[in-house]
């Protein structure tokens, strides 16, 4: 059985150089693949609202529903390390409902630290949640609760000047207190900056190799989620044609009279079927 990392293995990592590997999971099932596959970390994400739910984006999901499927997924890997997202508007409005909803999760969902989107606008609610003992990790670049204000879900910091802003906030989270760090959809001469210079592990989703780890989303690993792909994706697998022609074979396997077969029934007990028969005879 694994041992269960925790916030300080993660700092030895960084300090040694091994990488850490970091997948979403919503549901009991994935959980316990992602466990017997030895990530390091899984993150529930509002990226559910997407990969689970259908909705266009994730600002619909709400604190039960992420509770919900964090709670799935602890039972699935009880030995891994688990971080809850917090959905949009669940610390925006202050810094009170951030710590009452992130304590909601460790209380309800056992979650081992929690993740809220965004930077120097954010310090106060690092803070706190920080303050209140919770293990945080902030979440900037591409933060795709604001990808409105954001103009889409657009890389950030290609410019300079916007490379600087990214810097600026990755700053503020760790001067904030937080414990680790994600960078999302950066170039990777901005992220290989941030991991550098900060001394919480920085991991990268779309901001290349030179961060203390990687996260990706499952769905999109597995080829599930079909409406979009972004460039920093690598399909290992296409289960949405694997599932979907075990479907079609199921059909047909019904319509041609093909299943089920008689190792599929429950067959009467021995002497039972002449006794019935004989029963039901008129
Ligand atoms: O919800 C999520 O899966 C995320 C990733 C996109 C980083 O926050």
């Amino acid at each position: 059985m694994a041992v269960k990392k925790a916030i300080h293995d993660f700092y030895r990592m960084k300090e040694a150089g091994e990488k850490v590997t970091w997948l979403t999971a919503y549901d009991f099932p994935t959980a316990r693949f992602a466990e017997a596959a030895g990530l390091d970390m899984i993150l529930v994400g509002d990226s559910l609202g997407m990969c689970v739910y259908g909705y266009r984006g994730t600002v619909p999901v709400t604190m039960d529903q992420c509770i919900g499927h964090c709670d799935a997924v602890r039972r699935g890997a009880p030995d891994t390390f688990v971080v809850g997202d917090m959905p949009f508007m669940s610390y925006q409005t202050s810094d009170e409902d951030a710590v009452r909803n992130a304590g909601r999760f460790l209380k309800e969902a056992d979650v081992d630290a929690v993740k809220l989107e965004g930077g120097t606008r954010v310090v106060s609610r690092i803070r706190s949640l920080v303050d209140a003992g919770m293990v945080v990790i902030g979440h900037i670049g591409l933060t795709p609760q604001s990808s409105g204000a954001l103009g889409g879900h657009k890389a950030q910091g290609r410019t300079a000047k916007d490379a600087a802003l990214v810097v600026e906030d990755a700053l503020a989270v760790q001067r904030a207190g937080a414990h680790m760090l994600l960078v999302e959809a950066v170039p990777p001469e901005v992220a290989r900056y941030i991991a550098q210079t900060l001394t919480i592990p920085v991991f990268s989703i779309g901001a290349g190799k030179d961060c203390d780890g990687q996260l990706l989303i499952v769905s999109d690993l597995i080829g599930q989620f079909q409406a979009f792909t972004p460039k920093f994706v690598k399909k290992y697998c296409d289960v949405a044609s694997i599932i979907t022609q075990a479907m079609r074979d199921y059909c047909a396997d019904v319509r041609e009279g093909r299943f089920p077969e008689d190792q599929h029934c429950y067959h009467m007990m021995d002497g039972e079927k002449e006794k019935f028969l004989a029963r039901m005879k008129p």
